[in-house]
């Protein structure tokens, strides 16, 4: 069955810097948003995209579809787990609430089609995942003066990529109790996690970054002509 995709794109962007949010800042001539959509479009499993765009938004270019694909907008909040419910929320009817649901960040334009291929196959028959990878780096404790107190064990750790793939009901469930308890989750599997779920760790490339910081346009840059 063909999935639908939420994307989160109504963060302001701060970290990134520039005269606009950093999902419509330009790569290679075109917006961060606009390879993001291409690429997943791109995918035979993906059936439409739920866009959640700020109240404000004054550059989303007006499509209501992408590769032969429908594409809705909804309103984001003022965090991304309450964006990414309001994209839940405003999917079509045809989505079911046993139905899985992609949720990926605008601001990762970089993902791979196979990853995402993986994610589905192996995370849908065990309820749900993520995409992610283990921790390479050694892991230090700081002190607040950036003095490093403690090695921490890398093993068993990993980093949280998206797309993150839940049933639709599921997912919404477990964001409205995060809600409830005044907890901001900061993905979708830690509101799972909350919940009573184990999210299905699926390891991906790492080229999946999250552009966050003005140095990360021209990597992604470099990573999305590579892959192209
Ligand atoms: N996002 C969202 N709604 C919010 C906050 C974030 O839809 N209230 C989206 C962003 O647009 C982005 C994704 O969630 O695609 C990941 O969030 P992040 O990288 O933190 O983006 P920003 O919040 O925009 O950046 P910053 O934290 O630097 O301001
Ligand atoms: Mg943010």
């Amino acid at each position: 069955d063909a999935l639908w995709c939420v994307l989160p794109a109504a963060g302001k962007g701060v970290r990134a810097g520039g005269d606009r949010p950093k999902q419509y800042q330009l790569i290679d001539g075109r917006p961060m948003l606009d390879h993001t959509l291409e690429r997943l479009s791109a995918h035979p499993r993906i059936a439409g995209f739920m866009v959640v765009i700020a109240a404000d938004d004054r550059h989303f270019g007006a499509m209501d579809s992408i590769g032969g694909k429908p594409l809705k907008t909804a309103i984001g909040g003022g965090e991304r787990s309450d964006s990414v419910l309001a994209g839940l929320m405003a999917l079509p009817a045809s989505v079911g609430d046993n139905d899985f649901v992609l949720v990926h960040d605008a601001a990762r334009p970089c993902v791979r089609l196979d990853d995402i291929t993986r994610l589905i196959e192996r995370a849908g028959p065990v309820g749900g995942g993520l995409l992610g990878a283990p921790l390479r780096d050694t892991l230090k404790r700081a002190d607040a003066e950036c003095h490093s107190v403690a090695t921490e064990p890398r093993e068993g750790r990993w980093r949280a990529f998206t797309p993150q793939m839940f049933r639709r009901s599921d997912l919404m469930r477990a964001l409205r109790l995060a809600a409830e308890a005044g907890i901001v989750p900061g993905d979708e599997a830690m509101a799972m996690e909350r919940a009573g779920a184990s999210p299905l760790l699926v390891e991906g490339s790492e080229d999946n970054i999250k552009v966050t910081t003005p140095a990360d346009f021209a990597l992604a840059e470099f990573l999305l002509r590579r892959t192209r």
